[in-house]
């Protein structure tokens, strides 16, 4: 998302030698698709506002890469060719800080050194073109509009050996392709096309961020998925998230941007997953797209020599803003389960309803979009600020529920986004009725994330009730499980697990959680140290939160209502308006949904009305 003006052009230079010893230094040119890469981030750093991508056998025979910005004067043509040359740093301090895609002088000396490499390049004063022969070392003048093209044929000609290391030429046209595609979602401002044996096979139109989103992710991407924007200390997220039904078998379409390049982090991966745990059980993979804009002396982009990878100043801080950013997107406003609504616009009271306690708060973003959640349903009827809701344990409670305290004031019953019950059907589905038309609801499922969410509620209130074991259960641990034990025995006691040292290689648990009775406390008590010790780095307090949320989570299974038991009215419009006010109501603990709507529209379209 970094969309910043370029700076003015400076002429490239030499890197002192102390500065070139500090530059990750490394495999530069591994493949065509590195090329292109490369030679993209160089395109957008001299201030391109298009960038085109030809390649012929998948780039293997030749790659050309053309742009439109700032130019390369004709007397420094050969100095960009030079190892340890850039216009982008001078100083350690401006590698500290850099903010270009380049920075190590690097990258056209290394692929001139396994190709055939030439530069067209016009700056914007010069009147004609230049282009230069790296081999030969040739200089002549040539033709083209402002900016530079890139010519790299016959990669690896001179290496056999490695030419051989290619894969098919679809294989290296294919990552080549999701190379530019890597650079086009962070840059909508910019177009891009890319060309294979001239065809063109994908193109780019400069637009806003949704529309790059929807051209290269798909139309149902904006849909699937929750838009994020958070500012967090000295970091901005920015991006969208992918609602766990939109999720996929591969980790194929996860982007993530460190102030505006490509990155992959285990850190960032973590905290993602573990924001997607509530809502996506399994090996299902989020999509998702996140730009994390970061203090640029926070981050450091020189570890790796293809750049792929960053290391955070401070991971703790990143990891939890993260984890927070998109656990709040995907929790609300706009929960989970997207649900299959009217294709065509729902009807709304335009007016507030007189004495419901309900304002009118317009269509949410996405309601064109024929998707809603329960979430976006609610913002339509935003209710006016609610007491906190108390915090209650047992299914019968919730069910035997009194629908006042924990709900705001009597409404009209078509005012409640999930609508008023009408019965139940074969002991599995609450049917109502709203102001679409009819509300299918999972009570099992719906339930189990009612008291999910409420013990977890009640978890954060309080320590979770501890049960002394008769017998210690020990265990022969690992240096490592014994210090975690000892320096985390707080945040253990807390989680009903009390673990002391016996010795250098033992340790005993001393109790576990009074709620999981039947639980293995050496397993249990392993687990937790596992997660806790695993990343220890990564803001150890949210592990011990995901691992108390992991036991929670099976006793709310347990605390559910089952199916086949028979609510009354009462009860079943209970359980709605619980689910109104939880959070992620859209899905049950194991990422399916718990609701749908089946709108007026899709009724009638089922009887022929109106036909
Ligand atoms: N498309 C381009 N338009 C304008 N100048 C360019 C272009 N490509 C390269 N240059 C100039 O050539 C220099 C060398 O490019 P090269 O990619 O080798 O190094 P870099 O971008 O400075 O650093 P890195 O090795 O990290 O990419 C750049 O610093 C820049 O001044
Ligand atoms: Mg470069």
């Amino acid at each position: 998302m970094t969309e910043t003006a370029a700076p003015p052009r400076r002429p490239i230079r030499e890197l002192p030698d102390e500065l070139v010893s500090q530059i990750a230094a490394g495999e530069v040119v591994e493949r065509p698709a590195s090329v292109v890469r490369e030679l993209v981030d160089n395109a957008l750093d001299a201030g391109a506002t298009q960038v085109t991508v030809r390649l012929v056998a998948g780039g293997i025979r030749a790659i050309v890469v053309e742009d439109d910005g700032c130019g390369i004067p004709p007397e420094e043509l050969p100095l960009a060719l030079r190892r340890h040359a850039t216009s982008k740093i001078r100083t350690l301090e401006e590698l500290e800080g850099v903010s270009t895609m380049g920075f190590r002088g690097e990258a056209l000396a290394a692929i001139a050194s396994v190709s055939e490499t030439a530069i067209v390049s016009r700056p914007a004063d010069a009147a004609h073109a230049q282009r230069l022969d790296a081999r030969s070392g040739e200089l002549a003048p040539a033709a083209r509009a402002q900016g530079t093209s890139i010519e790299v044929r016959e990669l690896f000609f001179s290496t056999p050996a490695r030419r051989k290391f290619l894969k098919s030429e679809a294989t290296e046209l294919a990552h080549a392709v999701e190379a530019v595609r890597r650079h086009a979602l962070a840059r909508p401002d910019v177009g891009f096309a890319v060309w294979h044996e001239g065809k063109l096979v994908e193109q780019w139109k400069r637009g806003s961020h949704e529309q790059r989103f929807a051209d290269i992710l798909g139309e149902d991407f904006l849909a699937q998925s929750r838009a994020l924007d958070v500012q967090a200390g000295p970091m901005r997220l920015i991006g969208r998230v992918g609602l766990p039904e939109a999720a996929r078998a591969r980790a194929d379409q996860q982007f993530c941007y460190v102030n505006g390049r490509f990155v992959r982090d285990k850190l960032v991966q973590h905290a993602l997953r573990s924001a997607y745990e509530d809502v996506l059980h399994g090996q299902r993979q989020p999509v998702y797209v996140l730009f994390i804009d970061i203090d640029p002396t926070r981050v450091d982009v020189n570890v790796h020599p293809t750049k792929i990878e960053v290391r955070f100043r401070d991971s703790g801080e990143v990891y939890a803003a993260v984890r927070r950013a998109v656990t709040q997107a995907l929790a609300a406003p706009g929960g989970a389960a997207p649900i299959v609504a009217a294709p065509a616009p729902i009807t709304l009271p335009e007016t507030p309803v007189a004495g419901s306690g309900f304002r009118f708060a317009g269509l949410p973003p996405t309601a064109h979009q024929s998707r809603l959640s329960l979430a976006d349903l609610g913002a339509l009827y935003a209710p006016e600020p609610r007491a906190p809701l108390p915090v209650e344990t047992g299914a019968t409670r919730l069910l035997a529920a009194e629908p006042s305290a924990s709900v705001p004031a009597p409404t009209p019953e078509h005012d409640w986004p999930l609508g008023r019950a009408l019965g139940q059907l074969a002991g599995v589905y609450i049917l109502a009725e709203n102001a679409q038309g009819l509300v299918v609801v999972d009570m099992h499922a719906a339930h189990e994330r009612i008291v999910y969410e409420r013990l977890k509620a009640a978890a954060d209130q309080a320590a979770l009730a501890a049960q002394p074991l008769l017998i210690p259960a020990t265990f022969a641990a690992t240096p490592t499980e014994v210090a975690t034990a000892e320096a985390r025995a707080d945040e253990l006691q807390a989680l009903g697990l009390d673990l002391s040292a016996l010795g250098p290689g033992r340790l005993a648990v001393r109790s576990r959680p009074a709620a999981l009775p039947d639980a293995d406390p050496v397993e249990l008590a392993r687990s937790v140290l596992r997660e806790l010790t695993e990343l220890a780095e990564a803001d150890a307090g949210h592990l011990l939160t995901r691992a108390r949320d992991e036991l929670l989570a099976t006793m709310a299974c347990h605390g559910a209502v089952r199916a086949n038991r028979r609510l009354t009215l009462e009860e079943m419009n209970a359980l709605l308006r619980q689910m109104e006010a939880t959070e992620r109501a859209d899905q049950c603990n194991h990422g399916r949904p718990t609701w749908r709507q089946v709108s007026m529209k899709e009724l009638d379209a089922l009887f022929l009305r109106g036909r």
